[in-house]
């Protein structure tokens, strides 16, 4: 495959993703420039990726002063930066692999939408879990006409203790005021997104959303319970809660790019003293869960009527013990039942003779693409976006813009419903 030119906008954990799977994995991507305000990130860049130094911008302004120069931008900046820092490179002509969520508001989605049709650019949206093995697996039976036409699609998702911690409760989308996005947007756009693909052949038409803060909060903090765990925590409350930070963050530390952000430092360099000072201090990670001041909601459902009379639902729940997420699909002919972080399908169907149902079991979770985050989505992804960007045709994922609106609007229509407490018409 033909090497890619790359622009990584916004140099953080999930842009750099993406260039490692795409440089050293796939070998497959050159990052030949890169914009970040934190010079520390650039450094990086330039020694991980060997970016020419020249190359290395502050500023998005820097970049685009230079005219299109690469093939295409890869955008990893936070939720509300996205709009401002896509915009400028579409009107240049950048194909570009946007993160996720698009934006925050449906005038935003237009525009973007609008603009890459007027420059003629190829905007594609970074929905991973589409490009998973196990989500492309229920498209392609869905696609062969097994199961039938689609009934229902019902899908969980569970948000373990430490993902909850680390990103919705002190880290960086516990506020809608601050990150710009609810839990629906910042979470489950990817399952709003994979509702309306795998349900591709009809529309949202009308949404139902209840959820709330009902759990994370102030009043349901542990009796006795401190404001900062290693300071004024007593070591019996400590005992009995998940969110200890001692255990999360000490021990175990299972996703060590979130928590020691706010250092300054990388996550594979700072040191144990300098992490427990920070906890101990200014870092948000080592405040009490419960009164750290999150506004999100802690648990939302959705309830989704499409244009030709079928339906879905989605429910996330914060802090619950298992980390995954779960589907069922029920088919006029058949029905599709499964667990992503378990990589299995179970497909059943009625059997007359028995009066009861066969099924066949599919092992997903040990075919070639799994490795790697979200089932394998990360990968898959960017190897589908290096092949279109080389020229290929789009596949059966392909996150495009055109694509991508459908699930983006329903959780801005999920949303207003939460808030109003009525039923949204589309
Ligand atoms: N696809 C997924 O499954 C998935 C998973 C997690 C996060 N995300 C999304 O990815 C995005 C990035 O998240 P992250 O955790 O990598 O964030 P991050 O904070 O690690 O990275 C953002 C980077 O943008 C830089 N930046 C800030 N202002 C900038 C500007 N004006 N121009 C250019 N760069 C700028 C920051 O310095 C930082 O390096 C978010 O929108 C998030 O919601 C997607």
């Amino acid at each position: 495959m033909k090497k890619i030119s790359v622009m990584i906008i916004g140099c953080g954990d999930r842009a750099t993703v993406y260039a490692d799977e795409g440089v050293n994995k796939l070998g497959a991507m050159r990052i030949d420039a890169c914009v970040d305000p934190d010079v520390n990130k650039l450094d990086m860049m330039v020694r991980e990726f060997g970016v020419p130094r020249e190359n290395c911008f502050t500023s998005i302004e820097g970049a685009l002063a230079r005219g299109r120069f690469c093939d295409c931008i890869i955008n990893g900046t936070m939720d509300r930066l996205h709009v401002e820092t896509t915009m400028p490179f579409l009107e240049q002509g950048y194909d570009v692999l946007l993160e996720k969520p698009v934006c925050n508001n449906e005038k935003d989605l237009l525009r973007l939408t609008e603009a890459a049709k007027k420059h003629n650019c190829r905007l594609f949206v970074c929905h991973v879990l589409r490009y998973s093995p196990f989500y492309r697996k229920i498209k392609e039976i869905i696609l062969s006409g097994e199961i039938g036409k689609i009934v229902n699609i019902s899908t969980y998702e569970h948000v373990g203790v430490f993902l909850t911690s680390a990103s919705f409760v002190r880290g960086k989308w516990k506020s809608k005021k601050e990150c710009g996005s609810s839990l629906l947007l910042a979470k489950c756009s990817h399952d709003m997104d994979l509702l309306c693909w795998l349900n591709n052949g009809t529309r949202p038409s009308e949404v139902m959303s209840l959820g709330g803060r009902n759990f994370l909060t102030p009043e349901n903090a542990p009796e006795g319970a401190g404001t900062r765990c290693l300071v004024d925590c007593p070591q019996e409350v400590r005992d009995k809660c998940i969110f200890d930070a001692g255990p999360l963050y000490i021990d175990n530390c299972l996703l060590p790019w979130y928590p020691w952000q706010c250092t300054g430092k990388d996550y594979r360099e700072i040191t144990d003293e300098e992490k427990l000072e920070s906890l101990k201090t200014y870092n948000p990670h080592g405040l009490c869960a419960y009164k750290c001041g999150g506004d999100i909601c802690d648990h939302q459902t959705v309830n989704v009527r499409f244009e030709n009379g079928s339906f879905a639902t989605h429910s996330v729940t914060l802090s619950s013990f298992r980390d995954g997420r779960d589907i069922f699909i029920a088919g006029t002919l058949g029905e599709i039942d499964g667990r992503a972080d378990d990589g299995k399908l179970t497909v059943r169907h009625y059997d007359r003779n028995t009066s009861w149902f066969d099924s066949r079991v599919i092992e997903i979770a040990g075919e070639d693409g799994y490795e790697g985050g979200h089932f394998g989505g990360d990968r898959g992804l960017v190897s589908d976006f290096v092949s279109t960007i080389n020229g290929g045709e789009l596949s059966v994922s392909a996150t495009t813009i055109d694509d991508s609106v459908n699930g983006q609007r329903l959780v801005f229509k999920a949303d207003e419903s939460l808030e109003k407490g009525v039923p949204v018409k589309f």
